[in-house]
């Protein structure tokens, strides 16, 4: 039987590694693992370096980045990439932001490798939902304020079906919203469209779990106008609900420039 905590690492493979949020100390054993012996590295725009140095030295990198509206490097592209240097024999490590199969792209890659022949493995790594929740010091569930948790996308491919608003706006619930920078004003207005007060409890963690964090909170009535006046740079997700008001108690490196939850 294997062993899960030594994952055997023959050459002519792939894996897809989450990197997690963007801290090093949060990525896994078996992603540090994979990183120091990695022959070909192929790595997203998110990856901070220093999470780059932890690999092979000796390793071919490749920068296959996606910025939005900016395809650096495109997918059946990267796709042929991965099977070329696999089919030379060689271990190749797809390193990718949070968790690859979290709007990462991850299912898409697998299939792709797994259609050539390609043995893929998964690593999971952190996902910013989670990375940004914690450091922000807002819990995604709690007993007195949310039950479930949604994790959506406000960046959806060409003629992808709208978000469920009304979905998002239920009671008792906390909703994350990635890629929700760019978007931010349209999602707060359709959320207040569909029914959630515009008093709701809503946060942006920009560069969460990294130096340069920094957390806005607010409302889904004020936070665009709030996170407008503070420049705020990608990547940064939304998180809306009653738990974003425990983060002035749970978050002692917030950045509060003023406006509460439920102002
Ligand atoms: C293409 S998605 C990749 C998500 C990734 N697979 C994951 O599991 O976190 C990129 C989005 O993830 C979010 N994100 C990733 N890293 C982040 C970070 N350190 N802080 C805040 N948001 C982050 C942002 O919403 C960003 O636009």
């Amino acid at each position: 039987m294997t062993d899960p905590t030594t994952p055997s690492i023959e050459p002519g493979r792939v894996d897809l590694v989450g990197a997690g949020p963007g801290d090093p100390g949060l990525l896994t054993l078996h992603a540090a693992d994979a990183l120091r012996q990695a022959e070909v590295l192929l790595h997203d725009r998110l990856i901070p370096e220093a999470i780059l140095d932890m690999a092979n030295p000796e390793a071919e990198r490749v920068y296959v980045g996606k910025a939005r509206a900016r395809h650096h490097y495109r997918q059946d592209a990267l796709n042929e990439l991965m099977v070329a240097r696999a089919r030379e024999g060689r271990y190749v490590v797809r390193l990718k932001g949070g968790d690859p199969f979290v709007f990462g792209r991850g299912g898409e890659e697998a299939a792709a490798l797994a259609a050539e022949g390609i043995p893929v493995r998964v690593i999971p790594g952190i996902t910013a939902a989670g990375g940004c929740a914690a450091y922000a010091g807002i819990p995604l569930t709690h007993r007195d304020h949310a039950y479930r948790c949604q994790f959506v996308t406000a960046h959806r491919r060409e003629g992808g079906t709208e978000l469920d608003w009304a979905a998002l706006v239920r009671p008792q619930q906390t909703v994350v919203v990635y890629m929700g920078l760019h978007g931010l004003e349209r999602v707060c207005h359709e959320m207040v469209a569909a029914g959630a007060p515009a008093t709701m409890p809503a946060a942006l963690v920009e560069h969460g779990t990294l130096e340069t964090q920094r957390v806005v909170t607010g409302t889904l009535g004020g936070l665009p106008a709030r996170a407008e006046g503070l420049e705020l740079q990608s990547p940064a997700v939304l998180i809306v609900g009653e738990v974003v008001n425990l983060q002035s108690t749970l978050g002692p490196a917030a950045v509060d420039a003023g406006e509460k939850p439920g102002e």
